[in-house]
């Protein structure tokens, strides 16, 4: 029986959550010479084990079990997700980057560990994730060979980096419309795509099922970049656990500073609908994807 949707993204979560401790915990690289390790291992978790949506984890996990497979085993998979997105989170708050000292509802890492350390602690956690694709112990050599190339491709410098790229470079200019289209399918949407495609193989999925999920994660994708630069304007800070007002600070382009609000929210309803549209292959196990979507389209956090 289908749990209901709230009990399976706590579900999914908590598996996640209980997968992050587990990793940083010092047994996992016992054997290991390492001087280093604890002071990593702490500002590696203090970013890790708190407090985000696991949205990424959660897709990855769901398209698995949609198309056939078994979520269990694809946790190193779900996992790597969210290293690399933890990381890209705690190097984007660095002053070199968006300047933010607050994240997850507490201090940026570089607050608390100062710069040097919140780096080489982001460094750890990218790292960290390949060597978690590559030792899934329930995947075979192709399944985690082709989730790691998936995964290197979409966080990498023709993905979320070049994605990154873009964005600092549109501050203080009005960048086009396209462009910052661009910019968000990159930083943002590359790495929810690279859920989708992760979840697949971890199912052995056909590619028919592959591309459908695909779509439904650039679409979703860009209407969460869409949403995100929304709530830096309407949010506040208690709810979101990151500063709000960073996007005008920085004179970013977003949607927001270009379309206004109102249509950017439309913008984000559209592309929710058609994320949704593109699931049909799926059939009736599809609904807890549906409502996801528009969740994150509501979304206040
Ligand atoms: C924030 O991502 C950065 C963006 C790509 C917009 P999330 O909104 O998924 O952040 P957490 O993981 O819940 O903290
Ligand atoms: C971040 O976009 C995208 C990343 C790849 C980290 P933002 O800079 O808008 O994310 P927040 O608002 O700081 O979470
Ligand atoms: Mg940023
Ligand atoms: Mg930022
Ligand atoms: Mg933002």
């Amino acid at each position: 029986m289908m749990t209901g949707f709230d009990e399976r993204c706590r579900e999914y979560a908590e598996i996640i959550n209980r997968a992050a401790e587990q990793y940083m915990n010092a047994d996992m690289f016992s054997g290991r010479e390492s001087t280093g390790l604890d002071r990593m291992l702490e500002a590696m978790a203090y970013s890790l084990s708190n407090g985000g949506k696991r949205i990424r984890p959660m897709l990855a996990l769901e398209f698995c079990r949609l198309c056939g497979g078994e979520p269990e085993k694809a946790v190193p998979f779900a996992l790597a997700l969210e290293m690399i997105h933890t990381y890209s989170l705690i190097h984007d708050d660095l002053p070199c980057m968006d300047n933010d000292d607050m994240r997850r509802g507490k201090p940026s890492s570089h607050k608390v560990f100062g710069e040097a350390d919140a780096l080489l602690a982001g460094d750890g956690l990218l790292t960290l994730a390949f060597e978690t694709v590559l030792s899934a112990p329930d995947m075979t050599a192709e399944q985690k060979s082709a989730a790691g190339l998936a995964l290197a491709k979409a966080a990498g410098c023709s993905g979320m980096i070049a994605g990154q790229v873009m964005d600092l470079a549109n501050e203080g200019r009005k960048a086009e419309l396209d462009e910052v289209a661009k910019t968000d399918r990159l930083k943002t949407g590359e790495l929810i795509m690279a859920a989708a495609s992760m979840g697949c193989i971890a199912a052995n999925a056909d590619e028919d099922k592959t591309s459908a999920a695909r779509e439904y994660c650039a679409d979703i994708g860009l209407a969460f970049q869409i949403v995100d630069d929304i709530l830096d304007v309407t949010g506040s800070t208690e709810l979101l656990g990151k500063p709000v007002g960073s996007d005008g600070e920085n004179e970013k382009s977003t949607y927001v500073s270009l379309l206004g609000l109102e249509r950017s929210k439309e913008l984000a309803d559209e592309l929710t609908e058609k994320a949704k549209a593109a699931l049909s292959v799926f059939g009736d196990e599809k609904e807890f994807l549906i409502m996801l979507a528009d969740r994150l389209a509501d979304r206040k956090n």
